[in-house]
């Protein structure tokens, strides 16, 4: 069966609209733990709109399940990952004016940085994932990289609006999906997936894990955050 990791940066979200202390995400991470959910993400900005430093903490030292960190590929965002050692790191491109991640890392036009973050990260025991495109030459920089992990971006596909363009979409995630299997990388993959789009991806037998954040904590708000980790798991379950 696929997995379910929850990012439960959207809690933190809220919070941080009154700078108090709830909700809290890490409330939050628990909830989706109880309903079953197989690893926690949270995204530490560099910007720090959501998630905190301390979040980060409480969550190692009170998770049941995985932490996954994700993480712009720079050394002093390393050197935090190194000091907290979340079981994964995703590596992710970052803007400061963007609302969310928007496209895949550049690996490919960045390796040397990106080989020197996942060798640091490596050498602290953490696995390391790159966020990248559906595109071939990153999936070769990917693997030439080091990391076990690949997350495939799946923005595009679950964007798109019309039918032949959400097609073209999912049989580019197919075919890198293949691609990154044939190449010996684990695959993910996660952005914009939701209650309506998931459920074409499951038949996909190679993808280990979604990642999930928006959706869930859009319909935990409205019905609560077991019952939205446990609808979701129902759809992914193959
Ligand atoms: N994967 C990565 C690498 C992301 O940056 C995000 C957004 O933080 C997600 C998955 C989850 O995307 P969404 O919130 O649209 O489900």
């Amino acid at each position: 069966m696929h997995t379910l990791a929850v990012n439960v940066d959207h809690v933190a979200t809220v919070r941080q609209a009154r700078l108090i202390t709830e909700p809290d995400p890490v409330t939050a991470a628990a909830l989706a733990e109880l309903a079953g959910c197989h690893g926690i993400i949270v995204h530490l900005r560099e910007d720090r709109r959501h998630i905190q430093d301390r979040d980060v903490e409480v969550l190692r030292s009170t998770l049941k399940t995985r932490l996954n960190l994700e993480m712009a590929a720079t050394d002093d965002m390393a050197a935090i990952a190194c000091r907290i050692r979340p079981d994964m790191a995703c590596l992710v491109p970052e803007k400061r004016a963007e609302l969310t991640t928007e496209g895949g890392l550049d690996v490919a036009g960045q390796s040397a940085q990106i080989v020197r973050c996942v060798r640091c990260l490596h050498e602290a025991g953490i696995m390391v994932s790159l966020f990248i495109d559906a595109d071939e030459d990153q999936i070769t920089a990917a693997r030439d990289s080091g990391a076990e992990f690949v997350e495939i971006h799946t923005g595009r596909y679950a964007d798109a609006a019309a039918q032949p363009d959400q097609d073209r979409e999912f049989d580019r995630i197919v075919e890198a999906i293949g691609r990154a299997r044939s190449l010996g990388l684990r695959v993910n993959v996660g952005h914009g997936l939701n209650y309506r789009n998931t459920q074409r991806l499951v038949p996909i037998g190679a993808i280990e894990e979604f990642s999930i954040g928006h959706s869930i904590i859009a319909r935990a708000v409205l019905v609560g955050m077991e019952r939205a980790v446990r609808e979701m798991l129902a759809i992914i379950k193959r």
